[in-house]
């Protein structure tokens, strides 16, 4: 898919702009602070409701308009050439009686955000990428939170219950923490915990599974053939009940072969869910909080059976981060049969010239891509030779002619 056409409107620091965008890959320069990643967040807002980068809706409306205006809004507008027919998004974030809230809209009809994630397909690259392997746990969990709603409303429809289910069966337990009372009440907070987090857990399972085989061929080709990877993915409880591995220590070869397997069927982690909360019980009352569930589940990323994140060089961690980015561009393509709308934001200076022929590589099978640059020199000339170029100023975009 590609975006054909974007317009934003009183958007951070683009009070207007309207541009016709070509498939293949479009590249922007301009020096800091004008507006490359503002432009980059949009496609992506528009891909997911979500930003990436702001803390709230209303740092996505241009700060003047937000003074001076009673009813300040940021529009946003793609339209979208893909299968079986080109779509139109457009989320309007407006503030309303002193709340901000958005409008989003499918070809003109109000739509729920749950209703549009994904239907514009995008994968980010950022330099921060490699904090998917240093990070904590939540972070591996939202990433993959993200790509899994991308792929499949239904997972996304399941998150969102889960969360819900999760708060409500909190507050019951800090209540009968606080004051006592009859646990049987958990009952029910129980098997609605284990209906939707058994999806989570059955579809992230063998989500990793996909990207596992993927990223373990990218990383081979990245790394020149030095290093297996391995993508496991540890659910807070396993549902095949083995004793989980300990990451501290390396893994050799047939622990790391056993954890690779296929999810077991739904209605068994269903089953297995609410067992291990039951034993969790009591103790989950003492501390007034849920203690086993996909809220807690974690990815370990294996180099030579070496956990990266405990273990590895910045090297080793960026290689790692990079080769799962490159297998979600796959994982996509396969499960969805769409090409995904690549958004890479000044990925290139970090990387040595090695990793900078993979991610050209993918970017040249993409259907799109969009990427940023402070210096033109980050890309070769027969690459800028067949880009759409752009200078980016203050807010405005300038297409320029191709520059040896
Ligand atoms: N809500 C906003 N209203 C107006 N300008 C904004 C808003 N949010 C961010 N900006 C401007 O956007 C600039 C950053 O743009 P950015 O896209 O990050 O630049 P870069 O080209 O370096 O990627 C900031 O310096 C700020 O001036
Ligand atoms: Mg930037």
């Amino acid at each position: 898919m590609h975006i054909s056409h974007l317009s934003l409107t009183n958007y951070r620091n683009y009070s207007r702009l309207t541009i016709d965008l070509p498939p293949g890959p479009v590249l922007l320069r301009g020096d800091n602070a004008n507006g490359k990643t503002n432009l980059l967040e949009a496609i992506y807002f528009l891909s997911t409701t979500r930003s990436v980068h702001a803390r709230t809706d209303q740092q996505l409306i241009n700060w003047l308009i937000l003074r001076q205006e009673p009813l300040p809004f940021a529009r946003l507008e793609a339209t979208v050439q893909a299968r079986p027919e080109p779509f139109k998004i457009a989320i309007t974030v407006i503030r309303e009686n002193g709340n901000f809230r958005k409008d989003i809209r499918l070809n003109g009809a109000k739509k729920r955000a749950m209703d549009i994630i994904g239907k514009l397909k995008t994968v980010m690259f950022l330099p921060e990428d490699i904090e998917l392997v240093t990070g904590s746990p939540g972070v591996r969990r939202r990433y993959l939170d993200s790509t899994l709603c991308q792929i499949n409303p239904d997972y996304c429809a399941a998150l969102s219950h889960y969360n819900k289910v999760l708060t409500q069966r909190n507050a019951l337990l800090k209540e009968l923490f606080k004051r006592g009372g009859k646990s049987d009440q958990l009952i029910y907070w129980d098997e609605q915990l284990a209906q939707y987090g058994a999806v989570l857990v059955v579809q992230r399972h063998n989500a990793v599974l996909e990207l596992d085989a993927v990223a373990r061929q990218r990383h081979r080709e990245v790394s020149g053939g030095l290093e297996g990877l391995r993508l496991h993915y540890a659910p807070s409880f396993d549902p095949h009940q083995r004793p989980q591995p300990n990451y501290q220590l390396p893994l050799l070869g047939d622990e790391l072969a056993r954890y690779s397997t296929a999810a077991p069927p739904l209605k068994e982690v269903r089953r297995t869910f609410l067992a291990y909360l039951e034993k969790a019980r009591p103790e989950e009352i003492n501390r007034g909080v849920t203690l086993v569930g996909p809220h807690r589940d974690d990815l370990h990323f294996l180099v030579d059976g070496i956990d990266m994140t405990l273990y590895g060089s910045r090297g080793q961690q960026r290689t790692a981060a990079l080769s799962t980015k490159l297998a979600e561009v796959s994982l996509m393509q396969q499960s969805t049969g769409e090409t995904p709308v690549l958004l890479l934001d000044d990925v290139m200076s970090e990387l040595d010239a090695d990793r900078r022929r993979h991610i050209i590589d993918i970017v040249d099978q993409a259907g799109q891509a969009v990427l940023t640059t402070t210096d033109w020199e980050d890309f070769a000339p027969d690459f800028r030779a067949r880009a759409q170029l752009f200078e980016v100023s203050t807010g405005r975009l300038q297409q320029i002619q191709h520059q040896d």
